[in-house]
């Protein structure tokens, strides 16, 4: 089976498993390397982070695959590891190699597993009017620019709550950028983050990206424009009363009224607040981000 037949089976899987995933587009090996086994290609490339950006460790080996057998993904790793394994530092915790992977295709996942991997985080989908809404006290407003230390404490702390679970690396500098990031939201001349008050005090806050703000991410899935659900959290004595989902329903009323039929977000899956939160609210996986971290203890 050529690279261009691998592809085809793969693209003909992917669709019948989940119809909200995006036509794979062929492999395009540019700076990276293009490898190949019995039913099964993949390019693999190095991605270098900054300080400034907690989402991921700094020196990223990244695989992306395509699996006409789903039992090919063990020859893939195996081969990648060859590969990158001299290069990368025993030990080294800001280096990581990760495979990105349709969250429903799980036949050949197993070979993960087997070689480390763990499963850290979702991007998961919301198509609109899912999920229920109930009756709530919390008072949801636009966030003012009085507001930034309370809503830059709260995106910190997603960050620091989501660290242990394996992707979200804080560092001082992604401190500072956050709080640029904030300031610059809460100037916008449209609201873009909101907060969930109970007497007029600020419990919790969401971030949404609308299209064209959100169209970085319509590369995860055939809808057409999604929006992006980039950040939400409730302060710690607060959390599991109704903050949440306050604020959860408000965003989505805000997606349904401008028209947008899908909401995406990432979530750690290990997360034992926001996983069943978010499923709660109408999402479901979409893709499944597999971590080794470090590559060489
Ligand atoms: C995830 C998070 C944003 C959810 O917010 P929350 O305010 O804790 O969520 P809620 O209180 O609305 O819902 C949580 C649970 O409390 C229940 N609940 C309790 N009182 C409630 C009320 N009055 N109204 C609605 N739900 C209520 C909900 O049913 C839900 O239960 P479930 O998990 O069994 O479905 C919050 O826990 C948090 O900030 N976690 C840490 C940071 C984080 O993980 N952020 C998300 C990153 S993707």
């Amino acid at each position: 089976m050529d690279v261009a037949e691998i592809e085809a089976v793969h693209a003909a899987r992917v669709r019948a498993l989940d119809p909200l995933l995006p036509a794979p587009p062929p492999l395009a090996p540019g700076a990276g390397h293009l490898l190949a086994a019995d039913g099964g290609a993949a390019i693999a490339w190095p991605q270098r982070g900054v300080e400034s950006d907690p989402w991921g460790p700094l020196r990223r080996h990244l695989l992306e695959v395509r699996l006409a057998r789903p039992e090919a993904l063990g020859d893939l790793l195996d081969q990648w590891f060859d590969l990158i394994h001299s290069s990368v530092a025993p030990g080294d915790l800001e280096c990581a190699a990760v495979v990105e992977l349709p969250s429903r295709d799980t036949e050949g996942v197993f070979a993960l597993v087997q070689r480390g991997f763990a499963p850290v985080s979702v991007a998961a989908v919301r198509r609109s009017g899912r999920g229920s809404t109930r009756a709530s006290d919390v008072l949801v407003r636009p966030a003012e620019p009085q507001d930034l230390a309370t809503v830059l404490d709260l995106a910190v702390a997603v960050v620091e709550y989501d660290a242990p679970f394996g992707k979200i690396t804080p560092r001082p500098e992604a401190i500072e950028a956050l709080r640029n990031q904030m300031t610059g939201l809460l100037a916008a001349p449209e609201p873009r983050i909101w907060v969930g008050c109970r007497d007029g005090e600020v419990l919790g806050s969401v971030y949404l990206q609308l299209p064209p703000e959100s169209a970085w991410c319509a590369k995860y899935t055939s809808a057409p424009d999604p929006a992006y659900l980039a950040s939400m959290s409730v302060r710690a004595d607060q959390r599991g009363s109704g903050v949440g989902s306050a604020l959860a329903a408000h965003a989505h009323h805000v997606v349904e009224a401008a028209g947008v039929s899908m909401t995406l977000l990432h979530h750690a899956l290990p997360n034992p607040r926001s996983t069943p939160f978010w499923y709660s609210n109408g999402y479901r996986p979409l893709w499944t981000t597999w971590l080794r971290r470090p590559i060489v203890r």
